[in-house]
């Protein structure tokens, strides 16, 4: 007998999902499989990239606004963050609650190297607990909803305009089902990057350096790796056009050449035209007014939005009704 390896629920979904998307007419792979142990060490580098403006401009408005926004945040408040990544720039809200109460804190996130990095960066702060979920989104909500205590109020923080990675449908339906696990007077605070010219978002998203083009392929890399596949990365060039419009970034891999890859685990050969695409992630930008009215038809009201003097980027702090 011939043993060539074991695979367990987390492999089978992963090759689940590489052989749906990669069996559509337009290629896709979701982008939450961007975020393994590589995936999230090179997105903490884009975020130190000057091309890409967002990460800073999100820190800039919680650094200033911090004390502001948990002022509008009454009760005693736990917090729950989806997508938390590092969870850097959270430090500003748990430290300006901490001034008021004992803070339990829990990141949620995909990515087991991100919920570590969050507890090296967020885990010393005095008067603030830390629990972890390696989980999707809303499960690891589920999870957090069932410990909260009679008289907490449950503050769900969504940074760095991850929403944005949602199709605008389908981001409105996800804010509805979040919506469904939060009680009345609970808050969302979301980030959303804001519409701007064209030649600064593309930079942003394909910078000189490369580091979001290593980003990107290495999500070929990573089914190399867990599916047993054989990309030649070479094949394929990382692009990244704003589409004027769905008013998004759209970062698709281009195959540079006609040829076939194997993917053992996923038990699929998959072909490539010359100059077709893998669609890998969209980055949805929006306006203020387009903010509000999102809230109000999904279960909340807009209660205040900040928006930063240099990148053009707003925290927005929703109530639930
Ligand atoms: C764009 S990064 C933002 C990180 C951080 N919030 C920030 O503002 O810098 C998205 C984060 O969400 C996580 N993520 C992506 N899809 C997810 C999913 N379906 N469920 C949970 N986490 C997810 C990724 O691992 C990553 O850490």
């Amino acid at each position: 007998m011939r043993i060539e390896g074991v695979i367990t629920p987390a492999t089978a979904s992963f090759a689940q999902d590489v052989r749906e998307g990669l069996s559509k007419p337009q290629k896709e792979l979701l982008s939450k499989y961007l975020y393994d142990d590589i995936g999230s060490e090179l997105f903490e580098v884009i975020t130190l990239l000057p091309e890409y403006g967002l990460t800073r401009a999100g820190q800039r408005l919680l650094k200033k606004y911090a004390g502001a926004i948990v002022e509008r945040v009454p009760g005693h408040v736990i917090v729950a963050e989806l997508g938390s990544g590092s969870g850097k720039k959270t430090r500003w809200i748990l430290e300006a609650l901490s001034r008021r109460q004992f803070t339990r804190y829990y990141p949620i996130d995909i990515s087991g190297a991100a919920l570590a990095r969050s507890r090296s960066e967020l885990g010393e702060i005095p008067f603030v607990s830390l629990v972890g979920f390696e989980r999707d989104y809303l499960d690891g909500l589920l999870e957090v909803a069932a410990r909260r205590h009679n008289g907490d109020h449950l503050m769900v923080l969504f940074l760095g305009s991850t929403i944005g990675n949602f199709d605008r449908p389908a981001g409105e339906a996800f804010l509805r089902e979040l919506r469904a696990l939060l009680r009345p007077g609970d808050s969302l605070l979301l980030a959303t990057d804001l519409e701007q010219p064209i030649h600064e978002l593309e930079l942003a998203y394909s910078d000189p350096l490369g580091v979001t083009a290593a980003f990107n392929l290495n999500l070929l890399a990573r089914i190399n790796r867990e599916l047993d596949a054989h990309f030649d990365l070479k094949n394929f060039e990382h692009l990244a056009p704003y589409n004027t419009q769905e008013r998004r970034i759209e970062m698709h891999l281009r195959a540079r050449v006609a040829h076939s890859v194997e993917i053992p685990k996923a038990d699929i050969e998959v072909s490539f035209r010359e100059g077709e695409t893998i669609w890998t992630e969209s980055s949805h930008k929006f306006a203020l007014d387009e903010v509000r009215a999102m809230a109000g038809r999904t279960g909340f009201r807009c209660e205040a939005q900040w928006v930063d003097g240099e990148w053009p980027f707003a925290q927005n702090l929703w109530i639930a009704t």
